[in-house]
């Protein structure tokens, strides 16, 4: 089930991207979930003089939905680029903060200029990532 359509996610992703902070890199990136009661919450990432302390749009954006008090990711939609949207693959910690949130069900879109451009399940994108449970 989804409330919010891809188109939205977009959308939400493409603007809060354009509030991005990233003065270093010039490389802005956002960020948009649907969480599992259908709400949205976006993050861009925002860089630091002391380079290291940078934080990436889709941390971001988990700590919108945790603050709101939402649990689980049903989609998260990210996109990024200097001038032109391209395809932005999340980093490996990101990866690995999205698993936290994700369920077999989760779906994680990587948008180009035109809007979703690549899908993937959690497993596809984190293949035998970190857990506690054995
Ligand atoms: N970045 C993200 O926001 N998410 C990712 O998954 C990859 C990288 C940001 C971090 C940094 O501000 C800029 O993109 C260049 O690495």
């Amino acid at each position: 089930m989804s409330v919010i359509d891809e188109a939205g996610l977009f959308a939400a992703a493409s603007a809060v991207r354009e509030r991005a902070h990233a003065p270093y890199s010039r490389f802005l990136v956002g960020a948009a979930i649907e969480d599992e009661e259908g709400r949205l919450h976006i993050g861009c990432n925002v860089e630091n003089a002391a380079f290291p302390l940078g934080s990436c749009a889709e941390a971001g954006a988990i700590a919108a939905m945790i603050a709101a008090g939402g649990g689980r990711i049903r989609h998260i939609l990210v996109v990024g680029g200097r001038e032109e949207l391209e395809v932005c693959a999340p980093c490996g910690g990101c990866r690995q903060r999205i698993a936290e949130f994700a369920d077999a069900g989760t779906t994680i879109l990587l948008a180009d200029g035109k809007g979703p451009a690549r899908r993937f399940s959690m497993a596809e994108l984190l293949p035998y990532g970190f857990s506690l449970e054995p």
